[in-house]
């Protein structure tokens, strides 16, 4: 529906130009062919037709984002930022993400809106938001689109929501699916279990990643599934998968910042830690209860004199 696609088998499969630097790949270059809307600046920010357009050329980079200021600081190096419902376990200490409501997503969207402005900001649909029906689930999205101000909305499974994603997709909202391990189905599963780790899993998966791709999703997140049929997945279809727990092989990869930066306390197999921001965060605390307590804090760099009488 956005581009011509681009499968991993095709040889025309090229880097997208971008309009700013892409500091990831080194490499800078402009957008062509776009208009200049009269009272409207260029458009800065990684768009949809160009995330969909990386199948099976440069790997697509994204993190998740729940607030500006670190936002800010991934900004140059994603493709895009997801406000994911993640948010509810990781930030607010939930057990599930099934607690989180519209008015959560749209607070934590809006910052990381405010925060960036290069990355394509999609921000999750929150359980009971849009399962009902395609026509709440478009009233809720563009709520979310509105409010916050980004591009793209996520849902949460395949054949059973390929009504609703054709539905928003057709209405001007872009949507990112999300298949395999869903978190706000958990109740169903029976806990976040791996998927497709036997075969006869298989063929209901696929099934769900043609329907997503064929009602018009963007791109397609692989969550928590066996590495072969992640790879098998990404090579079937014609739009981007975005691998969480899934495969070297998929378009592009996700993982929860927090998790990433070596902040959770028990992170899951499929994440590694770049930094221990965790333990640096313990010394800053332990360094600076020494400090007040034995008085050398604050320093005289810290405190403000009197203004020198003439
Ligand atoms: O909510 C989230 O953070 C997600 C990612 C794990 C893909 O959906």
């Amino acid at each position: 529906m956005f581009c011509k696609p681009f499968s991993p088998r095709h040889p025309a499969a090229v880097v997208i130009p971008l309009g700013r630097p892409y500091v990831g790949a080194g490499f800078e270059a402009t957008r062509k062919g776009m208009i200049r809307m009269s009272v409207q600046s260029a458009i800065k920010r990684i768009t949809v037709p160009e995330i969909r357009a990386r199948k099976g050329a440069q790997p697509i980079v994204s993190l998740t984002a729940y607030h500006a200021h670190t936002a800010r600081y991934i900004d140059p190096y994603v493709d895009f930022l997801l406000v994911g419902d993640s948010l509810g376990m990781v930030m607010y200490g939930m057990e599930t993400t099934l607690g989180v409501t519209l008015d959560m997503m749209i607070a934590h969207g809006a910052a990381v809106v405010r925060g960036t402005e290069r990355a394509l900001v999609v921000v999750d649909m929150p359980f009971g938001s849009y399962e009902e029906s395609p026509e709440i689930a478009f009233r809720n999205a563009c709520r979310v689109i509105k409010e916050t101000g980004c591009t793209a909305v996520k849902v949460e499974g395949g054949t059973r929501i390929a009504e609703t994603i054709r539905y928003l997709s057709l209405r001007g909202i872009p949507v990112m699916a999300h298949i395999g391990l869903t978190p706000q189905n958990i109740q169903v599963m029976g806990g976040f279990k791996t998927q497709g780790r036997e075969e006869s899993e298989w063929a209901a998966i696929e099934a769900d990643a043609a329907a997503v791709a064929e009602a018009g999703a963007f791109a397609v997140v692989l969550e928590g599934m066996a590495e072969p049929l992640a790879a098998r997945i990404t090579d079937q279809i014609d739009i981007p998968t975005i691998g969480i727990g899934a495969s070297p092989h998929c378009d592009g990869q996700i993982l929860v910042l927090e998790d990433m930066l070596g902040l959770s306390p028990k992170p899951p197999k499929f994440v590694r830690e770049f930094a221990t921001l965790g333990a640096q965060i313990a010394g800053a605390a332990e360094a600076y209860a020494r400090a007040v307590r034995d008085r050398s804090f604050p320093g005289v760099e810290n405190t403000y004199g009197m203004k020198k009488v003439k």
